[in-house]
């Protein structure tokens, strides 16, 4: 078998290849910013006696859902998200998120289910953990314009 290819031909073929990698990269770049992401990596602060109680309690009810560290996991979103900041969600709609369960609206994962077990006390616990992980990430409140 003889093979020839022509050096215009194999020029051809690098920017094709090229174009298919760009192509990728934008599409998988793009994605990065805007899906829900799992995988988010979390800053953890020292925290404060209120937010490492706060902790305990999220670990034991809430981590299998919205992750380590709210770090979110494929059953919840990340609540360590600028979607929870302060002026968009207070800490009222943790107790209610807790109390009722959330109807699926910002995310493709399904409702979240009340959790009845969980206390007054314990829930402001976690409000203070979460708070505090928000803070040590740049996740600060902003005016809810929805
Ligand atoms: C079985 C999974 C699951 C568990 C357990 C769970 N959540 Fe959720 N949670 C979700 C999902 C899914 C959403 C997102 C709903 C949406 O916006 O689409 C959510 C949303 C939320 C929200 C946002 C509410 C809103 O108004 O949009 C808060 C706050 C929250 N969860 C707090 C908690 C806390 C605190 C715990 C533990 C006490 C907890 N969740 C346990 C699945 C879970």
């Amino acid at each position: 078998m003889k093979l020839r290819v022509s050096f215009s031909e194999l020029l051809v073929a690098g920017i094709v290849v090229t174009g298919i990698g760009l192509a990728g990269w934008q599409v998988f770049g793009s994605r990065a910013g805007t899906g829900p992401s799992p995988a988010l990596t979390i800053r953890v602060p020292a925290l404060s006696t209120q937010a490492t109680a706060g902790k305990n309690a999220f670990d034991a009810n809430c981590a299998q859902c919205h992750g380590a560290n709210g770090s979110g996991t494929d059953k919840g979103p990340p609540l360590v998200h600028d979607i929870y900041n302060p002026g968009h969600h207070a800490d009222e709609s943790f107790h209610r998120a807790v109390r009722q369960g959330v109807r699926q609206h910002h995310w493709p994962f399904g409702d979240m289910p009340a959790q009845p077990q969980v206390s007054k006390a314990q829930i402001e616990d976690i409000v203070r953990y979460v708070r505090e992980l928000q803070q040590a990430n740049g996740i600060v409140s902003r005016p809810h314009r929805m």
